[in-house]
């Protein structure tokens, strides 16, 4: 052996024990036998490293504490034994009792805590430690689970946890918060699941509601906002012949819920870079989200001042308390409804109740279910039935009764369900005066700034000798300067000129689209509806109406405004028009007979599958590619779009893709490669990692979003709402698993995947996992990915695993897990040095 080998071993094993300290100081071991104890401070640990059982102190106090950890973050208790006696000592012993229970031991040989169960075989009795966090205590000789920790949760929810709630025999499995950081008691705060009904999540304080989720619609639970933008939600509530549980695929160890001693559940994920926790979610969030916070028949809005508000037809039962804030005791009824008045007096009233609708609710807390696809049979039922009060249809639940009274209910921005409340006819026909009241004082003010402003501007026109232009368009432009929001136009737009863009007066739109009717909708985004329309000269326009309450502002509308009218490409949209006339705002584009790729894709039900085949589906790939190409490079600005998915891309009469919908693109100057914002605005599932978490995009954050479209072409499934159970893995997960398994052609829809173009779709595949590689610089710019469609680029690189997919998966049971990831690269580092020299 020559002298550089023999440094080369020596400066490994001073490596190997510097990165494994304490081997063979701690038992490498996940049970606990009879005869096998531990003693503080040494703790058993699960086979592959992920949790350990052990002795812990909390913060701020010397007591002791039997507990289960993650190995990761020994801080991070997951489990707690002797929750209310802690040991005052380090002398805790942790052992199987003669009766087979699992025990923990003080110095003075008293039982401080045991799993309290009767074993049938003491002697065969152990416990283990296992890799999903669970603690079980097993009758070795049959195999089967006497006692487990997961049955008798502390402050923390786990993946493969199940949170029970038994309609037959009443056994609940709930979570219990600390009764302070430093005090592992039971708190007055505990969560849990209330199954009556429709299932709900809970938390209580001191035994009354303290947080609500709404009900579980088999997907998401339709009270909490984050859960509707559709992102790798693991959860699920499963019905197993009547005994309800939550849970969360095991995959995802490094994923906890907690509930904290001040009584908010936190959803935290593991960040192996920082070492630190990222909490992902809380609730309740806001003071909307406590439970009852405006009372019965209130309504809490957090963008509102004040928050809480009677329901439409109700007012404060206190109107001083109401007015000071105090808004427990909530509102009442004013008019009577024709049931009141039936019941009291017997005689059948004049007009006959009807239903407000409120858009964008909350669902009151004890739904009562009825199973129907037609929200009008809801309607009939609970109009039929006096003690109904309000109603509500959501597809995947049917309708939704409620009676008696409607409590904790919260306006959303954008996001829930329709809940129609019943009352008296007079208070409907009010509610309609009060709309054409506001018309009739929008109409009055308008007209009257109109000749206000057409007079200034005769006489201004007179005075520069202008020639007349034509009168409507003038009152228009002058509405539009005179926004608050001019301010914007001018720094983002300088070169912009808005005369060449022609303006719409409303009753022109109005007048093409048959009122906004109904019947002309094409769709509704998150902003509003766009409706069909025909103008006078037989042009067929689609109209996107902003409502007022949609989340895009006056901001986004002049970017979009700006940013589309400057843009000419065949695979961009075309910007036709805008309006702007009091509260509304409205952008008019070239009619798209097919629609949008969303619903030419993903509706089963759309006559376009099977005009979609794989030649269409591979050349609207490539048109989008070159919509995006001339934004990045061609087109004098250079525009990041920042929110492509199937829904912005639609297709005209040809197929030829369109890229649409540009209020949140991003101009960039000149060499500026990169960007910050504190604005994430987009939508989950087709946002970049980067853009996502730390809200950086550049151009390779669209080609990001443009890798998960292919993906979703080829699989004709959306990104958003596919998980795949058996593997838990997303759209993306799935799509490597299966191209690294050479099975790409698994993946593909079955409508395309007969066709002679295997080799053609595979190779897609690959390149659309080029596009969704973790790092930005990983990815290929988007005239790169056009050059690999076009096989201008013949030898593809490979891809590395998508990281939204297996973000969650990384740590997974039986896969490398992060400690020895860790000691083994050091290793390999070291050893690569040497070789060096
Ligand atoms: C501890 O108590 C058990 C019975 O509870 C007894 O069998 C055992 O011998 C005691 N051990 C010591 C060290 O005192
Ligand atoms: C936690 O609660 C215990 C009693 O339950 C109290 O003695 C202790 O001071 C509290 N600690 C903190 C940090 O509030
Ligand atoms: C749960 O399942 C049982 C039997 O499988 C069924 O009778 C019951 O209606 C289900 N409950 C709900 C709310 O779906
Ligand atoms: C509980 O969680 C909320 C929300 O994250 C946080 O504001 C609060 O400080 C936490 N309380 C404790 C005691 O950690
Ligand atoms: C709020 O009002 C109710 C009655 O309307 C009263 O009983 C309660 O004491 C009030 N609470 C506060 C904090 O003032
Ligand atoms: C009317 O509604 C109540 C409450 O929702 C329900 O208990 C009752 O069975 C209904 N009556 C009829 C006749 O449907």
């Amino acid at each position: 052996m020559n002298s550089p080998e023999i440094l080369k071993l020596f400066l490994q094993s001073f490596f190997l024990v510097l990165c494994f300290p304490f081997q063979g100081f701690s038992a490498e071991t996940d049970t606990i036998t009879s005869s096998l104890s531990i003693k503080d401070p040494d703790s058993i640990v699960s086979r592959g490293q992920l949790f350990k059982l052990g002795f812990f102190t909390p913060d701020n106090t010397r007591h002791r504490y039997l507990g289960v950890f993650y190995s990761v973050s020994e801080k991070t208790v997951i489990w707690v034994a002797n929750r209310d006696r802690p040991l005052t000592d380090s002398s805790g012993t942790v052992t199987i009792s003669r009766d087979g229970n699992l025990v923990l031991i003080n110095g003075k040989n008293e039982t401080v805590w045991s799993t309290n169960v009767v074993t049938s075989s003491p002697m065969n009795a152990a416990a283990q430690i296992q890799d999903n966090g669970n603690l079980v205590l097993r009758d070795v000789s049959t195999g089967n689970i006497i006692w487990d920790c997961f049955s008798h949760p502390s402050n923390v929810f786990l993946p493969a946890m199940r949170i029970i709630d038994d309609t037959n025999t009443g056994n609940k499995v709930i979570v219990s918060a600390w009764k302070n950081e430093s005090d592992p008691e039971v708190g007055s705060f505990t969560a849990g699941l209330q199954a009556l009904n429709i299932p709900q999540i809970f938390s209580w304080h001191n035994g009354s509601p303290h947080w609500r989720s709404g009900p579980w619609n088999g997907q998401i639970l339709i009270g909490v906002q984050d859960m509707y933008l559709p992102y790798l939600d693991p959860f699920s509530v499963v019905n197993q012949s009547g005994t309800f549980y939550f849970t969360a695929p095991q995959g995802k160890v490094l994923m906890n819920i907690v509930l904290n001693s001040s009584g908010n559940l936190q959803q935290r994920l593991w960040d192996n870079q920082k070492k630190s926790w990222d909490i992902i979610w809380v609730a309740p969030q806001n003071e909307c989200d406590v439970y009852g916070k405006c009372g019965p028949f209130g309504s809490c809005n957090q963008q509102d001042s004040p928050i809480c508000s009677c329901l439409t037809g109700f007012e404060p039962v206190d109107k001083d308390e109401w007015s000071r804030g105090n808004w427990t005791s909530g509102c009442s009824r004013r008019t009577q409804t024709q049931c009141d008045r039936n019941d009291d007096t017997g005689s059948d009233g004049g007009d006959r109740d009807g239903f407000l609708r409120l858009q964008f609710m909350k669902v009151p807390d004890f739904p009562e279910q009825f199973p129907s696809s037609v929200e009008d049979e809801c309607r009939i039922r609970c109009l039929r039935n006096c003690s109904c009060i309000a109603y509500a249809h959501e597809p995947n639940i049917g309708c939704m009764f409620w009676s008696e009274r409607l409590i904790d209910v919260q306006k959303f921005p954008g996001v829930g369900v329709d809940l129609h409340i019943r009352l008296a006819a007079s208070e409907l026909d009010k509610h309609k005066d009060k709309k054409v009241i506001i018309i009739i004082a929008t109409v009055v003010a308008f007209v009257s700034i109109s000749i206000c402003v057409f007079i200034a501007w005769c006489w201004m026109a007179k005075k520069r000798g202008d020639r007349t232009k034509d009168q409507e368009t003038s009152e228009q432009r002058q509405t539009f300067s005179s926004d608050s929001t001019a301010i914007v136009l001018k720094d983002e737009s300088e070169k912009v000129n808005l005369e060449e863009l022609p303006l719409f007066t409303f009753e022109t739109l109005s007048n093409a689209t048959n009122q906004f009717d109904e019947d002309n909708m094409l769709g509704k985004g998150g902003f509003g509806p766009v409706y069909k329309g025909k103008l006078a000269n037989g042009k067929e326009i689609a109209v996107k109406r902003l409502s007022a309450a949609s989340g895009q502002g006056m901001e986004e509308f002049m970017n979009e405004v700006i940013v589309i009218s400057k843009l000419q490409h065949r695979n961009l949209v075309r910007l036709l028009g805008c309006c702007v006339d009091k509260e509304e705002k409205m952008l008019v584009y070239e009619y798209m007979p097919n629609k949008s790729l969303d619903v030419c894709l993903f509706d089963p039900s759309h006559p376009s599958q099977k005009i979609l085949d794989w030649k269409k589906r591979f050349s609207i790939m490539g048109g989008i590619g070159r919509g995006l190409l001339y934004l990045h490079r061609d087109s004098r600005l250079r525009i990041i779009h920042r929110d492509l998915k199937p829904s912005n891309v639609l297709l005209d009469g040809d197929w030829n893709p369109k890229i649409s919908d540009f209020g949140m693109a991003r101009i960039f100057g000149g060499n500026q490669d990169q960007a910050n914002t504190a604005r994430v605005v987009g939508t989950y599932g087709y946002m970049a990692p980067e853009y996502a978490m730390e809200g950086r995009f550049s151009e390779k954050s669209d080609v990001y979003s443009f890798g998960v479209l292919m993906l979703e072409i080829i699989s004709g499934k959306k990104n958003t709402h596919y998980y795949n159970q058996e593997w838990s893995l997303s759209l993306l997960g799935c799509a490597w698993k299966l191209w690294n398994e050479d099975n790409g052609m698994t993946f593909v829809d079955q409508m395309i995947a007969s066709s002679n173009f295997q080799r053609e779709i595979v190779r897609c595949i690959h390149i659309a996992l080029l596009c969704v590689q973790e790092f930005p610089e990983n990815r290929p710019a988007i005239q790169t990915v056009l050059s690999m469609l076009s096989r201008e680029i013949m030898d593809l690189p490979l891809p590395e695993q998508p990281v939204f997919a297996e973000k969650w998966n990384r740590f997974h049971v039986g896969s490398t897990q992060p400690t020895s990831g860790i000691r083994y690269s050091i290793n390999e580092l070291t050893v690569t040095v040497l070789d060096g020299r």
